[in-house]
């Protein structure tokens, strides 16, 4: 066994991602090569597409992300990979190859829930302990209000009943014709429109619990567009998304803040590829700020898909005496975090 560094592998959906990390967590290098550009024209990610990119690109990704970083094989001592939510042809191949690479290097082996990576990720790098805190983890694929206690002690406060605030980004992305994916485009187009131009619907802002609901907010968008026709261009379109990404963020903060007072936790974190989101980060700050609450947010570079978070995890397990995974564990792509 090496000198002890995690190498982890991250396959969940259409990035193929790997990391090397000592065992505090704190990344050495990460490394991804996307696939964005791949599935665009399919404005979606295609899984067959993706799981035989990453079946092309992972060998070679681990062997540069080593060689950049001036390790070699001998220098791992534990190997991580993502074991689910995702798809499961992708899980598959970046599962079974940090498997067979853990056999020949004879290291333990952790198999990681992508979502503990995204809950985990605001404290990479932080040079901070993990405290109880309250997370929302927004991505393409959840929406999750998660109290924390502890390594793997992990509470669902609530949930989207429907669509992740990412997807619906980018549904509404694809139905405006912007490139995929359509969260980033929003965003960029939003930043010079006005936010309260067009009437959206928060729904489930008052709802007495940490659920959410975008589906009512997709098809409100759709007969605005319809409404709109022609019109949708130039300093309409940009009002238009300024306010979709309003009503978005609007509830999301305010779901937050509700958790925390709920359970009058004073550290918040926010986390996942919707996070990058400047507009949600800004609002998010200010409320925090004059709430004297002590937020977290994941760095950009962490906050999409990316496996240094599921080495950090793998590291906190490993230091909070979790035992490794069995090599016999199977990839689930419904995987739940609580
Ligand atoms: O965490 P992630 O990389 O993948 C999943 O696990 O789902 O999140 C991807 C999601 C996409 O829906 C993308 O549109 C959204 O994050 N996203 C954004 C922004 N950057 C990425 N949404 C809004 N604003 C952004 N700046
Ligand atoms: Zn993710």
């Amino acid at each position: 066994m090496g000198s002890g560094l995690v190498l982890a592998i991250e396959t969940s959906c259409d990035e193929t991602a790997v990391a090397v990390a000592d065992l505090d967590g704190n990344p050495f290098i990460s490394r991804i090569s996307s696939q964005i550009a791949l599935h665009a024209p399919y404005g979606g990610v295609v899984p067959e597409l993706a799981s035989r990119n990453h079946n092309a690109d992972l060998r070679p990704l681990i062997e540069s992300t080593l060689a950049d970083a001036g390790l070699t094989p001998a220098d791992i001592g534990v190997v991580a990979a993502t074991s689910g939510p995702g798809l499961a042809s992708s899980l598959l191949v970046g599962n079974t190859t940090a498997k067979a690479i853990a056999v020949g290097l004879g290291c333990p082996f952790y198999s990681i829930n992508h979502m503990e990576g995204h809950l985990l990720s605001p404290f990479i790098g932080r040079g901070r302990p993990i405290e109880k805190h309250v997370a929302l983890i927004v991505s393409g694929g959840h929406t999750l209000l998660i109290e924390f206690s502890g390594i793997g002690k992990y509470r669902r406060l609530g949930s989207t009943k429907d669509d992740a605030a990412g997807e619906a980004f980018d549904k509404v992305g694809k139905m405006l014709d912007l490139p995929y994916p359509g969260g980033p485009e929003i965003a960029k187009v939003a930043s010079t429109g006005r936010n309260d131009a067009f009437d959206f619907p928060r729904s489930m802002i008052q709802s007495g619990d940490f659920d959410f609901s975008f589906s009512g907010l997709k098809t409100s968008a759709l007969h605005a567009i319809e409404r709109a026709g022609e019109s949708l261009e130039g300093s309409v379109l940009a009002d238009f998304c300024a306010s979709f990404q309003e009503a978005i963020v609007d509830v999301l903060v305010s779901k937050l803040l509700q958790a925390a007072e709920a359970t009058g936790l004073k550290i918040v974190t926010v986390s996942g590829g919707v996070s990058c989101n400047q507009r949600l980060r800004q609002r998010i700050a200010e409320a925090c700020g004059s709430r004297g609450l002590d937020l977290v947010l994941a760095d950009p570079a962490y906050s999409t898909d990316n496996a240094a978070m599921i080495a950090f995890a793998a590291a906190a397990r490993l230091r909070a005496g979790i035992s490794s995974s069995s090599l016999h564990e199977d990839i689930d792509p419904n995987l739940k975090l609580a």
